[in-house]
């Protein structure tokens, strides 16, 4: 049977039937870059093998050089490619929690070029909990190397059409799938220390993860102790909507009063102002309800590129209580801010975000 592909400015569309990806796995073989969706965010894949193909990714992407990228996997057997020192606490992890949104830092396998890694000497790797994601990493029958598959420094991609907004012409190809069910990145867990970190919180939370340790865990980040190891990629600012973000912080009742004064003075001075709590339906987002948290982590991106689309210039943020996957989108809206402000009792201060 024929199928008609779609072609836009020279990426090419699949769908997931078996034959496409395959099509699209074809592609990574010859050295080529494919977009495809994971439980996350959308991927932009490159033969985690493959030095000049993963070179292109970075120029895609327009991403900085030194931002070491995820390898994603399908088995256990590709693991073993991509990392050494699998100890009985990295095995424990990958059982418990993979496929899904946990990326382990491990030390580089030699199968891994330098590239991937920025010249780390480690590597990030994680299999995805996504049926395409899978299906396509076995046909490609090579570890995948891939970031989000956004232009840098913009919100993610949760659906293909975020991809091509950005990528279109870039990139050899697009798997086309619904919505990506979690909507922020998967937690980045340094595991090559003396002790665990998370580099970046996303996807399966802290507790989950103290809770399997058995002990708690250091978030690295803006209040934590600065020895501690970093990940590169969290120095940029990401996540960024082309509007002025202000994230208001302090206790409930007094952010939200701030929030509805902000709200009415830019209306009179005709700035077109957006609450982002207000963009689900009821517009009670700080309930810490782990379901309300999990709406809005599978929407955020989604709601900043539509404000964006919409021409809104200003979008008014309140806090979620940084617990479950609360800590992502707090850590995700933190970055995308340009502005927080921090309200105490009466008195108001504002600082500039880093
Ligand atoms: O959910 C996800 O993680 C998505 C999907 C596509 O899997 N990928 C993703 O990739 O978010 P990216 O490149 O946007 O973010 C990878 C993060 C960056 O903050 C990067 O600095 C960090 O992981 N990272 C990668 N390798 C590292 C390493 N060897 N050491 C420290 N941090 C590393
Ligand atoms: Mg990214």
């Amino acid at each position: 049977m024929i199928r008609k592909i779609i072609n836009i400015s020279g990426t090419l569309l699949f769908n997931v039937d078996q034959c496409s990806i395959a099509r699209a796995a074809a592609i990574i073989k010859r050295g080529g870059l494919v977009a495809f969706p994971t439980e996350t965010v959308y991927g932009l894949g490159a033969d985690a093998t493959n030095e000049e193909a993963v070179c292109k990714i970075f120029k895609a992407k327009g991403r900085p050089s030194d931002n070491p990228m995820i390898v994603h996997v399908a088995s256990s057997e590709q693991l073993l490619m991509v990392a050494t020192s699998i100890t009985d606490q990295v095995a424990g992890l990958t059982e418990k929690f993979w496929p899904g949104p946990l990326s382990l830092i491990l030390p580089r396998a030699q199968n891994i070029p330098g590239v991937v890694s920025a010249g780390l000497p480690t590597v990030a790797v994680r299999m995805p909990d996504h049926p395409v994601a899978l299906s396509f990493i076995r046909s490609a029958a090579t570890p995948i190397a891939a970031p989000s598959a956004n232009l840098s420094g913009r919100p993610s991609p949760t659906s293909y059409i975020h991809v091509l907004e950005d990528l279109a012409g870039k990139i050899d190809a697009v798997i086309r799938a619904g919505a990506c069910p979690i909507g922020v990145e998967s937690t980045v867990l340094d595991l090559s220390g003396k002790q665990p970190v998370i580099l970046r919180p996303g996807g399966i939370s802290r507790e989950k993860l103290e809770d399997f340790l058995g002990h708690p865990i250091l978030v690295d980040g803006p209040g934590c102790a600065s020895d501690l190891p970093s990940s590169p990629g969290m120095k940029y600012r990401h996540y960024s909507p082309y509007a002025f973000l202000i994230l208001v912080k302090g206790p409930p009742e007094e952010r939200r009063c701030l929030i509805e004064i902000l709200y009415a003075r830019c209306r009179k001075r005709k700035i077109r102002v957006e609450i982002l709590n207000s963009a689900l339906d009821d517009g009670l987002l700080t309930r810490s309800a782990n379901n309300k948290q999990a709406e809005l982590a599978a929407k955020l991106f989604q709601i900043l590129r539509d404000m964006d689309r919409r021409g809104i210039e200003l979008i008014l943020a309140e806090e979620i209580e940084p617990e479950g996957i609360g800590l992502a989108v707090m850590n995700r809206l933190q970055k995308a801010s340009s502005m927080i402000i921090r309200v105490k009792g009466r008195i108001i201060r504002a600082r500039k975000s880093m």
